[in-house]
């Protein structure tokens, strides 16, 4: 973890968040590789759960939500986390995460903590210049609920019927007592989140769908499969509106931790809505001709954590066999997907008669790929730096090119080159990051 925290920040994946200042605890900035993997990793997910189904679509609600939305989604109620505090340091702890129950991680102490109050995780603030408990409102815990509220504009709109289900991606904030892990648990974080409504009685096969479909996902995208694993909830942890719930959890080097939960909500959330609102909420089955409220899956990933799984699953060191002296070679093993540059274009060397036909090959390649141009330092410490930060493909312009127009492609993982036409140059590599070496 350290390893890969130091590396983060030395090449531009994570900074601490305000840190000219001390930085903010527990918040994070994505630097120029992170901002480019984070959007890959929600890329990935958008095109597999909605452009490439006939069942989903899309909607980006708004943060800011009405207040009566989170009181009647339990989340005002039931929102909370068990908190003691320390007499002696003051420190506050969720209960649940205490190494020892009675004793103060923090000063040592033994019986010094508070009795346990229910802490509510959401944030306040105030809609316009008024601070008063009737311009109150919340930023939003979850994403969730602006799809609930969104159910008939959707389901009109887009003239669906069951099942189907909405996606959206968007930042959510919880006032976590004890945020930790790096981007693990923050206070800000992104999730992308699934409401996929089904008729009642059909829910236990959707819930295993949707397992099964999350889960392949990941591996797909370049998990090792051993790094993963599935675990139900006990009856002791399932959110105050699931019915079940699995999580798909990764080995990060401080234990098994979730990267996604799927619920079965059941008809909670629309019920509650439905009748709060006034609104009717409910779906005429032609078929069944009868209406009710759907029930609900809910597939929610956090983008935060999947980029930081995705990311220590993706490091390795091996030696290098091509170096005479034996040198260790850090890759990043990204899926080509994920990558977030992944194409470098990079001349032999600074000779001036490389660079126009250098500049042009960056140029065509730029254009449909994200990309680096290198010129700096001898082609191995080159090659090095690409690996070092996982792009798949280095085009390498030499003085062979200038005479036959045909460029290399070093391939990331196998080190092998191949020397092709410039003119096939971005078909080649669109076509190889597609299906691989
Ligand atoms: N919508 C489920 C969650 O935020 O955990």
């Amino acid at each position: 973890m350290d390893t890969i925290l130091s590396l983060s920040k030395r090449r531009g994946f994570l900074f601490q968040s305000s840190e000219i200042y001390g930085g903010l605890n527990a918040t994070w900035d994505y630097g120029p590789l992170g901002v480019e993997l984070k959007r890959n990793v929600k890329d990935a997910w958008w095109r597999s759960v909605v452009q490439g189904r006939d069942d989903m679509a899309g909607l980006a609600a708004a943060m800011l939500m009405h207040p009566k939305v989170w009181v009647t989604s339990g989340h005002v109620e039931s929102f909370s986390d068990p908190l003691v505090e320390c007499r002696h340091c003051h420190q506050r702890f969720r209960t649940d995460d205490l190494p020892e129950p009675d004793r103060c991680p923090e000063c040592g102490n033994e019986g010094t903590f508070t009795e346990p109050r229910s802490f509510n995780l959401m944030f306040k603030t105030f809609m316009g210049a008024v601070e008063d408990t009737a311009s109150q409102v919340y930023l939003r815990p979850e994403t969730a609920q602006g799809i609930f509220v969104n159910f008939a504009n959707v389901l009109v709109a887009s003239r669906r019927k069951l099942p189907f289900g909405i996606a959206q991606i968007g930042k959510s904030f919880r006032n976590e007592i004890t945020p930790g892990n790096s981007t693990f648990r923050t206070r800000e974080f992104e999730q992308m989140e699934i409401e996929y409504f089904v008729r009642p009685g059909t829910d236990e096969h959707w819930l295993n769908s949707w397992v099964e479909e999350r889960f392949s996902w990941y591996v797909k995208h370049g998990i090792r499969r051993e790094n993963l694993r599935l675990r139900r909830h006990g009856e002791d942890e399932l959110a105050h509106y699931a019915k079940d719930c699995y999580d798909i959890e990764y080995r990060f080097p401080w234990g098994w931790a979730e990267l996604e939960g799927i619920a079965n909500r059941t008809d909670y959330d629309l019920k509650h809505h439905g009748e709060a609102s006034g609104q009717d909420l409910k779906y005429f089955d032609e078929e069944l001709k009868d209406q009710y409220y759907p029930y609900v899956i809910e597939p929610s990933g956090g983008v935060d954590r999947a980029a930081l799984a995705f990311h220590q699953d993706a490091y390795d060191e091996e030696t290098d066999s091509t170096s005479r002296k034996e040198e260790t070679r850090e890759v990043l093993r990204f899926h080509r997907h994920i990558v977030p540059i992944k194409v470098a274009v990079l001349p032999l060397s600074r000779n001036e008669r490389l660079a126009p036909t250098a500049r042009q090959v960056h140029t065509l390649v730029r254009q449909h790929l994200s990309t680096q141009y290198d010129d700096a330092q001898s082609i191995g410490r080159r090659y090095r730096r690409q690996d070092e930060i996982g792009t798949p493909y280095c085009v390498t312009v030499d003085f062979q090119t200038l005479e036959d127009k045909r460029v290399t492609i070093r391939d990331r993982d196998t080190m092998q080159q191949i020397r092709v036409p410039i003119a096939d140059l971005v078909y080649i590599l669109r076509d190889k990051l597609e299906h691989g070496w």
